[in-house]
């Protein structure tokens, strides 16, 4: 009898050596009582010490992030994109708006983000708080078409307009960026918004629907097309597996710079066919 209790505690001990052995080996992270404590084991890479990273900011304390563009833009009304114009009368009033908005909200510890450009900052000027640049929030540098009118893209550089119309996301401007190329940008961006709380990140359409996409989990497909016109806040609240996102307009008219994918995508199409999506402007 007392052979075989021996061998039954022998043999346990030795499956939990074993098993041990096994846990030894594999990457993983064990995350305690909702982040109060982590064991982490055998991180043995970049992408793994980054998920790391990631696990040990995000967390699950109640809060909201505000999104939204700058205030409708001296370019914006021209129908030219890029550049780094003021706000135009409508903007301001947007801007002034915003500011009553997020008093009525009633958010005590908001932190402010914008890019480092001229329409963002003038926008957070009417807040009257503390704010915060970041250059990664810049909007998607269009190189060659910096400034230009989608009319006039279409114009100087009928091939490279059909190829973006062929796969946006992919698509990058000569001498400028691609959507995918803005995703990466924004990762720095993205892991500070899962480690704050409360946030109001005033930014640009392009930079706005990476940020919407990652939020609501969008395939790249459908990212570089997701509506975020102008003089709209998107409230974003994290709820269990997944946000929930109200879209809130306030109410001063602004350009609609909104072009969606036209049908004909081929390099061959028509100017007309080319341009039939191209939104109306000045
Ligand atoms: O038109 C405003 C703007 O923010 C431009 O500066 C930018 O190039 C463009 O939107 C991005 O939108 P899309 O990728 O649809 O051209």
């Amino acid at each position: 009898m007392r052979s075989l209790y021996r061998t039954v505690v022998v043999k346990r001990e030795l499956s939990r050596k074993a098993k041990l052995s096994i846990y030894r080996d594999l990457s993983y992270i064990k995350i305690i009582d909702v982040g109060q404590r982590y064991l982490v084991n055998r991180v043995l890479d970049h992408i793994q010490s980054r998920i790391v990273y990631y696990l040990m900011n995000i967390h699950i304390t109640p809060r909201s992030i505000y999104l939204c563009r700058h205030g409708e833009s001296e370019l914006n009304v021209k129908g030219c994109i890029g550049g780094d114009s003021g706000l135009t009368v409508r903007g301001k009033e947007f801007a002034k708006k915003l500011s009553h908005f997020i008093q009525a909200q009633g958010i005590s510890d908001l932190k402010v983000w914008t890019s480092q450009m001229k329409r963002t900052i003038q926008t957070a000027e009417a807040l009257n708080v503390p704010y915060e640049q970041w250059k990664v929030l810049n909007e998607i540098d269009a190189g060659v078409c910096e400034e230009l009118m989608y009319e006039e893209i279409q114009e100087n550089y009928p091939l490279e307009f059909a190829l973006r119309d062929q796969d946006k996301y992919r698509y990058r401007y000569p001498k400028g960026e691609s959507y995918e190329d803005l995703v990466q940008r924004l990762e720095p961006v993205i892991m500070e918004l899962e480690r704050q709380e409360n946030v109001l990140v005033v930014c640009h359409q392009a930079v706005l629907r990476c940020l919407l996409a990652y939020f609501l989990d969008k395939p790249a497909e459908e990212l570089p097309y997701l509506k975020c016109p102008l003089h709209t806040v998107l409230k974003l609240t994290p709820v269990a597996y997944g946000c929930k996102v109200e879209s809130i307009s306030l109410n001063v008219e602004a350009v609609d710079t909104h072009r969606e994918k036209p049908e004909n995508v081929d390099v061959w199409r028509l100017s007309e066919e080319a341009l039939l999506t191209v939104p109306a402007h000045q």
